[in-house]
């Protein structure tokens, strides 16, 4: 496909972005506004006492839990990244920190009498988890193991960056990673524009980049990999090379994230301050809009289709199962380290940033959480519409489990059927979706069903039309 062909659908967005807008639903600056992967906002979680977290919480009648494992090390700080992570070589640090997700693991499992955690399906992400000595990354996944039973284990995810996949050192992780039944490695590649991955300060080159995804599809892996477009230094043109270029590269999945410039995890990115710094290298939010229908339409041409949101696959099976069972399955996981986070049936528990309280709660012998929300009835009719809504679809029958009311029950069911007029959204008597169009625009349609106080952008900046959010929730 050409690009001029590509334009054509491309526009065609545009011109409904604007609409949109006007209609209040997009806000005015065309400023991305994530939403619908955790509800609400990761940066949005009050504090909470150590007691009151677990208050009536009851483990899963099947015993089965995802467990995340976050390792907040990393070679260098990339412009876009909003985790705080500890850069360079500090081995001992490191082997500190394996040291403490050990003692974790263990609070915990004494916390609910577990012998072991019967483990449905892991990630282990960061930071860079595999910014590791191959010994340490082998030390890290015997405890894993030993404290995990994983005889039912469906998914074993690691999320990676390439510079620790090649070289000597890169086929011994890989090894490594093998030999512990991991099966499944995403890889940041970013950008395939050499220009935009320095600006990005990548720990990588791009031939790296296609040498780490070599090796992992050579070890077995499923490999998923990833990138970032309406990032600074990208025109529609250069994307359109960077596309051709992203279908050549055999791997099983390809996840297309639009940039976030305002924190969604738990410390602002420096990208914040460069677009300050540089107003006229940030992109257009209509240029923006036409890469993201250029994604669809391109890879559609390459036999690549969305999966679930964002992640385009030949294969419907090739899916990350953690995501899945998180947003779509309202299941429960664990999460360990700093910042890991727990998404529970019906609250959300958020580990601290600290590195120190973090060592310090855990020499205590306490989980090292400080900040999350256990959900109130209409809060959590609320996250089971959003997340599912979001990512893939509501199944009605899952939504009674998770809330105890039938969606057509609650308060949320006439936005649903306003949503239906406007063609965003489409009902049978099994589940609730987005169509075509509703998918595209997601992130600003999920927000509808939001507590206002978690709108995460000004009420200034939206139109006073029949979409406007604050409008919409102010009637739930
Ligand atoms: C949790 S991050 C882990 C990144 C991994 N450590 C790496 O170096 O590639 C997962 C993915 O989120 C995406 N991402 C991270 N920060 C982003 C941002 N500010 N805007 C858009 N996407 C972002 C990237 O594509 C990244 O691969
Ligand atoms: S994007 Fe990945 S490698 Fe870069 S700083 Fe963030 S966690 Fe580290």
């Amino acid at each position: 496909m050409e690009l001029k062909d590509l334009l054509i659908s491309a526009n065609k967005r545009v011109d409904e972005f604007h609409e949109f807008q006007k209609l209040g639903l997009i806000c005015n600056n065309g400023d991305y506004i994530p939403a619908g992967i955790h509800y609400p906002q990761i940066t949005q979680y009050p504090q909470i006492g150590y007691e009151e977290m677990y208050k009536g919480y009851t483990f899963p009648e099947d015993g089965m839990i995802d467990v995340y494992v976050h390792f907040p090390f990393c070679s260098k700080r990339c412009l876009f990244c909003h985790y705080p992570s500890m850069y360079g070589n500090n081995e001992s640090e490191k082997d500190r920190y394996i040291d403490a997700l050990e003692k974790e693991i263990d609070i915990y499992l004494r916390k609910f009498n577990l012998d072991k955690i019967k483990l449905r399906v892991a990630l282990i992400g960061g930071g860079t988890p595999t910014d590791l000595t191959p010994k340490q990354l082998e030390r890290f996944l015997k405890i894993f193991s030993q404290k995990c039973d994983m005889t039912k284990t469906r998914q074993f995810n690691y999320d990676v960056s390439p510079h620790t996949l090649i070289g000597n050192d890169g086929i011994e992780r890989l090894k490594i990673l093998k030999d512990y039944g991991v099966n499944r490695l995403t890889i940041g590649i970013q950008s395939m524009n050499e220009n935009v991955s320095r600006l990005m300060n990548r720990p990588h080159t791009k031939k790296e980049a296609l040498e780490a995804v070599k090796n992992s599809m050579n070890t077995g892996f499923e490999t998923d990999i990833e990138f970032i477009y309406g990032f600074p230094g990208q025109t529609v043109e250069s994307w359109y090379e960077e596309l051709k270029e992203i279908v050549q590269i055999e791997a099983d999945e390809y996840q297309f994230y639009r940039l976030m410039v305002d924190a969604f995890g738990d410390r602002q990115g420096l990208i914040k301050q460069y677009q300050e710094n540089h107003p006229e290298e940030r992109i257009n939010p209509d240029n923006t809009i036409r890469m993201k229908q250029m994604i669809f339409d391109y890879l559609e041409s390459f036999g690549l289709k969305e999966n679930i949101r964002r992640v385009f696959t030949r294969k419907k099976s090739c899916i990350s199962l953690y995501a899945f069972n998180q947003c779509c399955r309202n299941l429960d996981q664990v999460g360990f380290g700093l910042t890991g986070f727990s998404s529970l049936r019906d609250r959300f528990v958020l580990n601290t940033k600290d590195f120190e309280m973090y060592y310090s709660m855990i020499e205590k012998g306490k989980l090292p959480y400080d900040r999350g929300y256990v959900r109130d009835e209409i809060a959590q009719q609320r996250w089971a519409i959003i997340l599912p809504l979001k990512n893939y679809y509501i199944k009605k029958r899952r939504y009674k489990e998770v809330t105890g009311t039938a969606i057509e029950n609650t308060r949320f069911y006439p936005i649903i059927q306003n949503l239906k007029t406007y063609g965003f959204i489409e009902e049978n008597d099994d589940v609730v979706k987005l169509t075509d169009k509703g998918i595209f625009f997601s992130d600003d349609i999920v927000i509808l069903f939001y507590e206002t106080k978690f709108i995460p952008k000004g009420r200034e900046l939206f139109n006073n039309g029949p979409l406007n959010p604050y409008a919409i929730t102010s009637l739930t």
